[in-house]
């Protein structure tokens, strides 16, 4: 059994020096309630850093010297459960570790014959229900609106275009490589997409791709490209703060341009959120979700990893944009 723990915290971008290998030969031994559990896929998300560092937040984090746990899809391989059995699959919160035993608590069966093991992890996972719940409580998106979408060739961003699309509104991405930006076009169904990474004034690039302005703007990056949205919002926008990866790695404040006088010449909304605030809402945007996967209105990209082994670097590679779509170690 193999487990990775967290060795240090990562200073700026972190790296697989950060991270421990242990291994124990030992067998694990389950006792009445619990099971033991055999690692299928990992899933890596850029939220782990923050909880890689030890600044206040809302979730505590990791430990040292401790196993990392993140989205995990296992198969049972022992049970002394009443609810689980030899050979079902569960999604939860767990280790990062090839093998491990739990008492089953925050674990749901996923069904592999529905839907492939993996999207429990993204487009069926959480994922997949931030990109529904942020875009549809805090954006209210109306028919013929105008949506722009950053960090839209990612998990959350490239689902959060494609509820846009089946919702009737006019869907910007915005990414980091042509390639990405030609997918986002070509398979997520966006209307326009821009590679952030070669548009010299993203200022004028989302003007020109958003002639009526932006009324809803899903915010998975932060830092220079949000700046660059928030001088074409329209009146009473509406401004989902997901996530902010440019900035995870930053050991020195950002400078950023002062969001007030745009919030106020346009009674515009800003608002964050943590996806688990709407858990009540969770089965609602699953039926939505799963029912749009089966109708084929929805779909998604994954970039499998395989090996246990390069669980660090797939999550280092989140922060240099090399997965489209959903990052996953299959074991
Ligand atoms: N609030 C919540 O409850 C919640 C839940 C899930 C996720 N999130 C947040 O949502 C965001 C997206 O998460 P995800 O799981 O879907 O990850 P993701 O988008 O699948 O992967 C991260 C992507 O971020 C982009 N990126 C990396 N560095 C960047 C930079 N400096 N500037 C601009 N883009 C950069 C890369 O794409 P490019 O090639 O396009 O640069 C990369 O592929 C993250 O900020 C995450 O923390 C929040």
């Amino acid at each position: 059994m193999k487990t990775i723990l967290l060795k240090n915290r990562p200073k700026g971008k972190p790296s697989v020096s950060d991270f421990e290998f242990v291994e124990n030969d030992s067998p694990l031994d389950i006792k009445d309630g619990e099971l033991l559990l055999d690692t299928t896929y990992v899933s890596v998300d850029p939220y782990l850093r923050g909880r890689m560092s030890d600044a206040k937040s809302y979730v505590p984090p990791f430990e040292l010297n401790k196993p990392v746990h993140s989205g995990i899809v296992a198969k049972v391989i022992a049970s002394k459960h009443k609810e689980f059995n030899n050979g079902d699959y569960l999604a939860g919160m767990l280790n990062w570790s090839t093998q491990q035993v739990s008492n089953g608590e925050g674990l749901t069966k996923v069904d592999g014959e529905k839907a492939p093991l993996s999207t429990y992890l993204g487009i069926l996972g959480m994922t997949g229900l931030t990109a529904y719940l942020g875009l549809t409580e805090i954006g209210k998106p109306k028919k013929g609106e105008t949506l722009v979408v950053s960090g839209a060739a990612g998990a959350v961003g490239s689902v959060v275009g494609q509820i846009g699309k089946i919702l009737g509104l006019r869907v910007i991405g915005i990414a980091g490589s042509d390639e990405k930006v030609d997918m986002l076009k070509s398979k997520f169904g966006f209307d326009e997409g821009i590679n952030y990474n070669t548009t010299e004034d993203m200022t004028a690039a989302i003007a020109k791709a958003a002639p009526n302005g932006v009324d809803v703007y899903f915010d998975n990056v932060g830092g220079p490209i949000s700046d660059a949205v928030l001088f074409n919002i329209n009146h009473f926008a509406r401004m989902i703060i997901c996530g902010a990866i440019s900035v995870y790695n930053n050991t020195e404040l950002p400078k950023s341009v002062s969001v007030q006088p745009f919030l106020v010449k346009n009674s515009a909304l800003m608002q964050g959120f943590i996806v688990s605030n709407y858990s009540e809402k969770f089965p609602e945007a699953m039926k939505h979700l799963s029912t749009w996967l089966a109708e084929g209105k929805l779909t998604y990209s994954e970039t499998v990893v395989e090996g246990f082994e390069n669980i660090p670097q797939a999550f280092i590679d989140l922060f240099d944009g090399k997965n489209k779509g959903k990052m996953i170690v299959k074991i």
